[in-house]
């Protein structure tokens, strides 16, 4: 097992003039599994493509325990990718699928057979060893795929999205097998997707990148609680952080009828640059229902209840129709989203009252969108 480093590795395409990974700086602990996320073109195959060889490095360095392997062979780099189009050989058996790669580098037959039944028993695949990948559910296919790199005990896992062919419910099931899988193995992996919420429930930490850029790192709970600027703030989380632009006067942020009481620190770290402004962040479920007239409080008119049975989000607008642009949330324009009792969920045109939990607002600079300290 090993260690994974990313020291400034940069990819620039050729004929590209921004880098398509700026500079990526990022260490994967031996046995980790770290979660590369981001919106659709932000860097995670590339980055993951250049830990595995298949990509050019045109600047920095790419380490796999103490080894420099930037200019190394991707087949002696000792890693184990499993892609998204995961593609069996179909007139192969399990069996052959699994053991091809130790095949084409000359592993003796017994052996072959020896890791392919050790990593079917893992895989609860035994008895459909002598299938054709035809005769097999798409959940199954996946862990023959996931087999594939087991059989070769690398001392790294890439996956490249692998669960994006699978149907919503067999995703969230294979998900929390892959997660425990990986702890049983110990395996250091690098994991890619652009589901923030795989990246939460499965990460022992998540990296989330934007046009090639690295945001923040952190453990899902850090990522959650403290995100480092809005971009992470809108990414991380289902439903959306709410996001605000609100005037500062008089040691508060005022939007329409509503002033929320800043910190001093708050207030301090604000520079000329924000322009007497702040954004501030307040997830669905830091809002509270309440009624009119309490400090701090205001109104949402209801345009969709979603109830989920467990919980129930109102999906609405400020009540206040010029204010109500400066508030957004990743669900669309506009909108703002409140986690509602489920068991007495508002009415559609509705106007609930709600008020942010106290120490449960998230502040921004609106000139550099970093978190302000609170
Ligand atoms: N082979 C390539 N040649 C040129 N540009 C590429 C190539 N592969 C990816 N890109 C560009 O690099 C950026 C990052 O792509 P990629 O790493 O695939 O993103 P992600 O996996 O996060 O969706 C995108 O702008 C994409 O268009
Ligand atoms: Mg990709």
């Amino acid at each position: 097992m090993a260690s994974v480093t990313f020291d400034h590795a940069t990819r620039v395409y050729p004929g590209s003039e921004t880098p398509a990974v700026d500079a990526l700086n990022l260490e994967v602990a031996d046995g980790e599994f770290l979660v590369l996320v981001g919106p659709s073109g932000c860097g995670k195959s590339t980055s993951l493509r250049m830990l595995a060889g298949l990509e050019d490095v045109n600047s920095g360095r790419i380490l796999i325990g103490d080894r420099d392997v930037t200019d190394v062979q991707p087949k002696d780099r000792d890693i184990a990718m499993v892609f998204q189009n995961y593609a069996l050989y179909p007139h192969m058996s399990v069996a052959d699928n699994m053991g091809f790669a130790l095949k084409i580098a000359g592993t003796p037959k017994a052996e072959i057979r020896q890791r392919v039944e050790e990593a079917a028993k893992i895989l609860d695949l035994s008895q459909y060893l002598d299938r054709k990948p035809k005769a097999l559910s798409g959940g199954q296919r996946q862990r023959v795929a996931m087999g594939r790199a087991i059989v070769r005990s690398p001392q790294v896992f890439l996956m490249d999205e692998p669960l994006s062919n699978l149907d919503a419910k067999l995703r969230v099931q294979t998900r929390t097998q892959i997660a425990s899988l990986q702890r049983r193995l110990g395996v250091t992996t690098v994991y890619v997707t652009h589901d923030q919420t795989e990246a939460l429930t499965m990460g022992d930490r998540i990296a989330v990148l934007k046009d090639g850029l690295l945001q923040q790192v952190g453990t899902p709970r850090e990522m959650y609680d403290t995100p480092k600027n809005i971009f992470v703030a809108g990414f991380i989380g289902s439903p959306a952080m709410n996001l605000g632009q609100f005037k500062v006067a008089d040691g508060k942020a005022n939007l329409a009828e509503t002033h929320i009481p800043l910190t001093r620190e708050v207030l301090d770290s604000l520079t000329a640059e924000d322009n007497n402004e702040i954004t501030l962040g307040f997830r669905p479920e830091s809002l509270d229902t309440t009624t009119e007239g309490d400090v701090g409080a205001f109104p949402v008119t209801v345009d969709l209840v979603e109830e989920l049975g467990s919980d129930a989000f109102v999906y609405g607008q400020l009540a206040n129709k010029e204010a109500a642009q400066a508030i957004t949330s990743g669900a669309g324009e506009s909108q703002m989203i409140v986690r509602v009792d489920p068991r007495r969920p508002p009415l559609k045109g509705d106007t609930v009252w709600v008020k942010i939990r106290e120490g449960e607002q998230h502040h921004f600079s609106p000139a550099t969108g970093l978190r302000l300290p609170s």
